[in-house]
């Protein structure tokens, strides 16, 4: 099997080239990419001399650069990762760049994959499509979409594109959503990385509100193994909600952290909310389960635990990471809050 998975040098995306190869033998990857702040050569070291894998810099929102990308095929799947994929960027720094990666990009990658006849394409989305839930309740499949920030906007955009190609076109398309994703390689302005960074050198743990915000999370690996389920037997046209009943207000996530480092919970600071901040996701994956037999590993405790070590033994990772650009996006993020 040759698969075309577009921003796998992400935090998601290089997760799951890591899962497939080590899980199959059969497999070639070719990993597409812009490598935009959020993307890093450094998440895929030790596979550059793997015969079965291969980089090619390219943006999604290009036809020229899709056209170099579907040159190394042909593919038997497409798996689209390639997002821009935070919030409060998307909130505070203009949601252009959503806009012609998540939409055009998903439109022309589409439009790729049916010229050159892949076999199946996989969208990855996500559970902020389904919008926020009162203190009941769980996101189905069936859940309408209601988004509600402009990152979340430009994905259910997607996900509609991805639906109509099928419903027009016949492409073998599913859809995936999954909740909250943690682990190794997640850029640090995302809740769990972030926070695990500023404990270990004992800054403030900027916390939105009043930190009750619920979200549902699940352990990157657990997310990989699912979309791999789907790349290879999902049916066409579905959509699949992936979620590992880990729901957790945000400041319980975050005394935990302080709990494993063994720092001061003086350092958690609440700062201004966020606009329109979601109160709570949380998601039914029985459709995966049942159809798939699809189940998460990993216990929220253990993966936490794990991949708070991970940051704490990956030093130079994170120095890398956190120089540059980051240090400006901090200081415009947070520095008035
Ligand atoms: P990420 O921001 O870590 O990585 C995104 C990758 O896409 C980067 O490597 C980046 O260089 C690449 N990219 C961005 N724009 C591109 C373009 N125009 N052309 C080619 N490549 C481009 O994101 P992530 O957290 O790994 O998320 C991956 C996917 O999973 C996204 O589609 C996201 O919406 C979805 N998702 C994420 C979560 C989560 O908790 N992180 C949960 C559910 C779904
Ligand atoms: P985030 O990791 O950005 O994921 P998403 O917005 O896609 O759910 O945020 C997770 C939760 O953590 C969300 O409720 C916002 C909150 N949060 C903070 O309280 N402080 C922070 O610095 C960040 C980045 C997030």
């Amino acid at each position: 099997m040759k698969i075309l998975v577009t921003g796998g040098a992400g935090f998601i995306g290089s997760n799951f080239i890591r899962y497939v190869l080590r899980e199959h033998d059969d497999i070639e990857v070719v990993n597409f990419d812009a490598l935009t702040y959020a993307g890093n050569l450094e998440n895929l070291a030790g596979l550059e001399d793997d015969p079965r894998y291969r980089f090619v810099r390219g943006d999604l929102a290009l036809e020229s650069d899709l056209e170099r990308g579907f040159g190394e095929g042909p593919f038997d799947a497409v798996v689209n990762f390639a997002a821009e994929s935070h919030v409060d960027r998307s909130l505070h720094m203009g949601a252009d760049r959503f806009i012609l990666t998540n939409i055009l990009g998903t439109q022309l990658l589409l439009d790729a994959a049916r010229r050159s006849g892949v076999g199946r394409y996989v969208q990855v989305s996500t559970d902020e499509v389904y919008g926020d839930l009162g203190s009941e309740g769980v996101f189905t499949e069936e859940t309408p979409l209601a988004p509600n920030n402009p990152y979340a906007a430009t994905k259910a955009a997607a996900d509609l594109l991805v639906h109509a190609a099928w419903h027009s076109h016949g492409i073998a398309a599913v859809i995936t959503r999954c909740s909250n994703n943690f682990g190794p390689y997640q850029f640090p302005e995302k809740l769990i990385p972030l926070m695990i960074a500023n404990a270990l050198e004992e800054r403030p743990l900027p916390v939105y509100g009043d930190g009750r915000n619920v979200r549902d999370w699940i352990y990157v690996e657990d997310h990989c193994a699912a979309v791999d389920l789907v790349m290879r037997r999902g049916r066409p046209g579905e959509v699949y909600n992936i979620g590992a009943m880990n729901e957790m207000p945000n400041i319980e996530v975050v005394q935990r952290i302080l709990k494993y480092l063994g720092k001061p919970e003086s350092l958690i600071t609440f700062v201004k909310d966020r606009p329109g901040h979601d109160r709570r996701y949380a998601m039914d994956a029985s459709k995966i389960r049942r159809e798939l037999g699809w189940r998460p590993r990993f216990s929220f405790e253990d993966a936490l635990a794990a991949t708070v070590e991970w940051y704490r033994t990956h030093d130079d990772w994170l120095r890398h990471v956190r120089s540059g650009e980051y240090r400006t996006y901090y200081e415009e993020m947070y520095g008035g809050r």
